[in-house]
């Protein structure tokens, strides 16, 4: 059973200071979503590629994406990112048995290796997603003054791709939306259901593209004068 992967381009991206939403922005000549969805497309274990982006957007996307042998559907996403995962998962048959990994198109960067590795990890166990250890000391703040100091040894950036298995993640999501709960990943709708989510390392390289300061970074290593 081959996983479908998710890749969430419909956010607006407002840091990034730009006239079009970022995932449309070049990276290296070719928009951040299109190698986001390249990455999918070399995975082995991924067999569909259902895209979410904004309104529209959807010609544009379509056309870029056309090329992708594993493209299932181009979809238009919502307001908040959950919205957009839920018309994702809404492209796929209600008894697809397999896995599903929802990316961030805004991790343009993110390699094959790592896409393998989510996707057995959540077909072995149901849940799971790549998390980064962090450098920062980190403080809980309160009207500026620091309340408390966190253990940093325990804490870690979520990265994407998060993977699950698709009835677990469909009805995690759904209970988010019954419960009108905002999550901002969807390991945190899945942690919201008492369901164990593993985490595997994550990766420098698959940095979340943000600010104008980030895409400058990723043009360095794409262009191969910075190693990650
Ligand atoms: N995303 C989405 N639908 C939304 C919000 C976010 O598909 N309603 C996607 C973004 O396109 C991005 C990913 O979720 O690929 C992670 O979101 P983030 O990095 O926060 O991107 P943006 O929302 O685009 O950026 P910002 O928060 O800086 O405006
Ligand atoms: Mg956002």
């Amino acid at each position: 059973m081959q996983a479908v992967a998710i890749v969430l381009a419909a956010g607006r991206g407002e840091r990034m200071g730009a006239e079009r939403p970022k995932t449309f922005l070049e990276l290296g000549g070719e928009p951040l979503l299109l190698r986001a969805a390249r990455a999918f497309e070399a995975a082995p274990s991924v067999g569909r590629i259902v895209a979410v982006v904004p309104e529209r957007e959807m010609a544009a996307a379509r056309e870029r994406l056309a090329p992708l042998a594993k493209l299932l559907a181009v979809v238009a996403g919502g307001e908040r990112r959950q919205d957009s995962v839920l018309t994702g998962i809404r492209q796929l048959p209600e008894d697809f048995d397999g896995v599903v990994l929802v990316h961030d198109a805004a991790r343009p960067l993110v390699d094959v290796e790592l896409i393998e590795a989510v996707a057995q990890q959540a077909a072995a166990t149901g849940a799971a997603l790549p998390v980064l250890p962090l450098v920062d000391t980190l403080k809980r703040v309160r009207g500026g003054r620091v309340v408390e100091t966190l253990d940093r040894a325990e804490l870690g950036g979520a990265q994407t791709p998060q993977g699950f298995r698709f009835a677990l993640l469909r009805e995690a999501c759904e209970a988010a939306l019954r419960a009108g709960v905002t999550v901002t990943d969807e390991a945190m709708a899945v942690e919201r259901l008492g369901h164990a989510v593993h985490a595997i390392p994550g990766s420098a390289r698959n940095r979340k593209l943000t600010t104008p300061e980030d895409l400058a970074w990723a043009e360095a290593v794409v262009a191969g004068i910075l190693r990650t």
